[in-house]
């Protein structure tokens, strides 16, 4: 226990030398289009990344304030901070329909009594993770209830052991060779994806380039990577994943765009060379790296000292500046769904919102990548509203849920995220929207919950190829 604390030490020491930028991350010529004349601030290295800087106390928030949302707890955050993996064995994950107002109620109570938390859901159904500790309880209510479920997850555990097998012998090797340690047949750490990026503005300096646009609350960089072939008339599209630690898939998926692109530039598209490309694959590095190392199922960021409990984290897709503080969001630190303490907070919105208000590039699409649940959703999130060109956002949207599902059979549904899953405000899609970038979409990608969260590595290739087929029918409509 003493030497395993010691080792993970040791490796965050490790990954902090290494996450230290070591090429020029702007090549000569290839300066991003800022607004003004203004210094942007990821054009400084202060050489202090990934200290733990400690932070001034926020305003602690009243116990009257105190609100217990609809079905969305996070078990409270451990007082200390330990590096220890948290062992899901014996927790299920079930699928319930929710039509019937009393399950609803049923199910409010259980979240409420942090017996059980939500997965996620939509109007008519939601999907829970049941504690270990709570199973047989819970199993009896819903037999006094005669309310039927499915067990989608028996023993989640299990599952998270087998999502992310290591490489086989021929893939290490392969690794070696190609002067970066990213593949798509494996979910990696932070280290690799950023190895990847500055791999490639290395290797492809004409095209791509690699920009930090600030540092998570623990230091870590925010990377974008851009592709363009510097054409005036160019279109820009802006695609972000990882806002949500847990979603593995979202990062992999983005990933694999890039190396698409970035690999077969010449020989690609015109639709894809006629726009100015910029990824963000991971928005949250400190949530996702705390996934890799300790708590699989985590979903905010790692802000600390939150609160009179001490909870960790705010949930970034509802701390950005748009309608912040609306319907489901919470003011509850504890809670997983945790607005933060103002508009951008936090900051790794905080630095895209600087990005997006110091860059003089005008993006056309806004896409970001979460999951799960296979859905095109559109603005508005905040509440049960749509913008005035809802029509060409269905349209456009459809089009490419059709892509999707004639490359991979992947059925994705399309509609604006109040309507088709509940209203949610303060999210990253309804902040690009507002500042009028038209084709704004958060894709939830794959499954639809027979595994969830816990997506096994295999799922990467075809959920990304098809997300690839659905991108290019966006590229050909901005
Ligand atoms: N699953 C996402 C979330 O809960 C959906 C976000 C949709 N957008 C929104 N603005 N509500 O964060
Ligand atoms: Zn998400």
């Amino acid at each position: 226990m003493g030497s395993l604390t010691v080792t993970l030490v040791f490796l965050y020491a490790v990954s902090a030398v290494l996450c230290t930028p070591f090429i020029n991350q702007l090549q000569p010529g290839q300066e991003w289009p800022a607004r003004s004349s203004v210094k942007q601030p990821y054009h400084q290295f202060d050489g202090t990344e990934n200290e733990h800087k400690p932070e001034v106390a926020e305003p602690k928030t009243a116990a009257s304030e105190v609100e217990k949302e609809v079905i969305s707890d996070e078990p409270q955050a451990p007082l200390v901070e330990t590096v220890e993996r948290i062992d899901y064995s014996g927790a299920q994950v079930w699928k319930v329909s929710t039509e019937d107002v009393q399950v609803q109620r049923l199910i409010k109570k259980l979240a409420t009594d942090k017996l059980i938390a939500s997965w996620g859901g939509n109007h008519s159904s939601i999907d829970i993770l049941i504690k270990p500790n709570a199973l047989e309880n819970v199993t009896a209510m819903f037999r006094n209830g005669d309310i039927t479920y499915d067990i989608m997850i028996d023993d989640l555990q299990q599952r998270i052991n087998e999502e992310n097998p290591p490489l086989d012998e021929n893939e290490l090797e392969l690794q070696d060779r190609r002067g970066h340690r990213m593949t798509w047949k494996q979910y990696h750490r932070l280290e690799d994806i950023h190895g990847f990026m500055d791999y490639l503005a290395k290797t492809y300096p004409s095209i791509i380039s690699v920009n930090t646009i600030g540092k998570s609350y623990e230091g870590r960089e925010l990377k974008i990577l851009r592709i363009s072939d510097g054409k005036a008339g160019n279109k820009a599209v802006f695609i972000d994943g990882g806002i949500h630690a847990r979603e593995w898939i979202s990062p992999a998926v983005v990933t694999y765009f890039i190396n698409q692109f970035a690999e077969n530039f010449d020989v690609e598209s015109d639709d894809i060379k006629n726009i100015d490309w910029y990824f963000l694959p991971v928005v949250n590095p400190d949530g996702y790296e705390y996934t890799h190392r300790s708590d699989r199922l985590w979903r905010k960021n790692r802000k600390y000292g939150y609160g009179p409990s001490t909870c960790t984290g705010a949930d970034l897709n509802r701390n950005f500046g748009y309608r912040w503080g609306g319907k489901g969001s919470s003011s509850y630190p504890c809670s997983d769904i945790y607005r933060g303490s103002g508009p951008f907070s936090e900051p790794e919105t905080k630095a895209i919102s600087e990005f997006f208000r110091n860059t003089a590039v005008k993006f056309s699409a806004y896409l970001t990548y979460h999951s799960y649940g296979q859905y095109l959703l559109y603005p508005w999130g905040y509440d049960n509203a749509l913008p005035a060109d809802h029509k060409d956002l269905d349209s456009v949207g459809k089009q490419m849920a059709e892509a999707i599902r004639k490359t991979g059979g992947s059925q994705y549904k399309v509609g604006s995220s109040s309507g088709l899953l509940y209203p949610a405000a303060g999210g990253s899609d309804d902040w690009a929207k507002s500042l009028g970038i038209k084709y704004t979409y958060t894709v939830e990608l794959s499954d639809t919950g027979r595994y969830g969260f816990v997506l096994p590595a295999s799922y990467i290739e075809p959920v990304a190829r098809e997300n690839l087929a659905g991108l290019r029918v966006l590229a050909s409509q901005v």
